[in-house]
């Protein structure tokens, strides 16, 4: 049975173990082209106890539009909801911010099918990856884009 957790803002002294996560997805590079910076500020994160096992993280792009930065959680904590709660705990505080659109690119076959099938995505285009980010099999993103509003409306989260 899962552990529980809990998803709380993240501190500053949180960034190692964020890397540390991020690095199991070969998402960790940071600074870099792909992913210029990663600001804690606009970061969440999932601790079982005091361990912190998966993260996720926005950015504010205008007043109604907003992107989806990186997320993680470490293989073990996986398919107990915790990514599920990290996504939409980013969605409902740019709903709050007004934020009506979200973008986010992935590269995962899987997870493209997660976002589309519980989060209102739908696939807008493709962009070619600057460099190794993600999947080193995968040399485009998938780029995908909600309407919070609607989702909002068709769902009911706690
Ligand atoms: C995408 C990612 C964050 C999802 O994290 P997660 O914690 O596994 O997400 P969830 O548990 O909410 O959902 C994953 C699956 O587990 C299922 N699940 C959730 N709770 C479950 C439970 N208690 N028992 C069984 N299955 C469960 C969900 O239904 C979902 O299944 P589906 O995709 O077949 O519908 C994680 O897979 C990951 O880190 N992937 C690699 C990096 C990545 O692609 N990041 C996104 C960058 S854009």
């Amino acid at each position: 049975m899962p552990e529980s957790y809990t998803i709380r803002p993240a501190r500053p002294e949180d960034m190692p173990t964020m890397l540390e996560i991020l690095k199991t997805v070969n998402m960790h590079h940071i600074p870099s082209p792909e992913m210029p910076e990663l600001d804690w500020r606009c970061c969440f994160v999932a601790e079982i106890g005091d361990r912190v096992v998966g993260m996720s993280g926005y950015k504010i792009l205008s007043a109604t539009e907003g992107k989806t930065t990186l997320m993680a959680v470490l293989p073990e904590f996986r398919r107990w909801g915790i990514g599920r709660a990290l996504q939409v705990k980013r969605m409902l505080i740019l709903l709050d911010l007004d934020i009506r659109f979200l973008t986010t690119n992935a590269d995962r076959p899987e997870t493209i099918a997660w976002y589309k099938k519980y989060f209102g995505y739908q696939e807008i285009g493709t962009l070619p990856k600057e460099h190794e980010f993600g999947r080193p099999d995968v040399d485009c993103w998938t780029t995908l884009r909600t309407d919070l509003i609607a989702w909002n409306k068709a769902h009911k989260h706690e």
